[in-house]
């Protein structure tokens, strides 16, 4: 299953933005991921409409807008007429997260819903059919380059089996902590989304390397996967034969 890579822009560095935007672009990125940040629901502040705004001058990239607000509902309106094409909202704190998934889709937007850490996957037994993705938290939201909770990838699973009974189609994907070392972990649970900030903009050796070594980890992933694949069928064809 083909891996999307969705660099977030909370590492980027935001006085060279459409620079390092255009290089993920060039380097391979599926969309960008924009966290916006409201120091409430959230302990921190990011990003506004403003910011996806001017994105949307610079790049072709779908713009997933990832909010981790107390009111989503507030902001849709503007963060669609600024040029987000997708949001991802979290299950957590929304008391009417079906209306809320409505009226992102009424917008014509893709929409997808977000769990923490600490909530089961099992909470979007509900609410996958309406959805084009759902996004497990790797980390707390809140901040850029905390470190993968390996306790999510079990979870990873489970979400990948229920939306395969539920809505096969809809996209899993997972966000924080991953870099070429979790990207293949999350990949093999099944996620086929993944959203990365540090790994991708927070190094010294720019985006386009950092993106490959991204990708080479994920297509590595992919021949380990195919030799152990290849043995396995040896294998059953040496016992078939005896
Ligand atoms: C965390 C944000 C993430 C963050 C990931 O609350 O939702 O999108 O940018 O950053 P890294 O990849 O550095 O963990
Ligand atoms: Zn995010």
């Amino acid at each position: 299953m083909t891996v999307k890579l969705a660099p977030s822009i909370l590492a980027a560095d935001f006085a060279r933005l459409g620079q390092q935007v255009t290089e993920a672009e060039q380097n391979g990125a599926d969309r960008i991921h924009v966290d916006v940040m409201d120091g409430h629901f959230v302990p921190n502040l990011s990003m506004g409409p403003a910011i996806v705004q001017s994105l949307r001058r610079v790049t072709g990239l779908p713009l997933e807008t990832h909010l981790m607000i107390s009111d989503p509902d507030l902001f849709l309106d503007e963060f669609a007429a600024a040029g987000s094409d997708s949001f991802l909202v979290h299950w957590e704190g929304n008391n009417n997260l079906h209306r809320t998934v409505q009226r992102i889709r009424a917008l014509g937007k893709r929409a997808a819903v977000a769990i923490n850490p600490a909530t089961p996957g099992a909470v979007l037994d509900e609410i996958v059919q309406d959805l084009d993705q759902v996004l497990v938290m790797t980390v707390n939201p809140g901040f850029g380059h905390q470190q993968f909770i390996r306790t999510t990838l079990p979870k990873i699973e489970r979400v990948r089996a229920l939306v395969e009974r539920r809505k096969p189609g809809c996209e899993v994907g997972v966000d924080g902590g991953i870099d070429a070392t979790t990207a293949p972990l999350v990949a093999r649970a099944g996620a086929t989304v993944l959203v990365a900030g540090s790994a991708i903009f927070g190094g010294r050796e720019g985006v386009a390397t950092a993106m490959k070594r991204l990708q080479t980890a994920l297509n590595h992933m992919d021949d380990e996967t195919e030799a152990a694949e290849q043995s396995a069928l040896q294998r059953s064809q040496r016992c078939s034969s005896e």
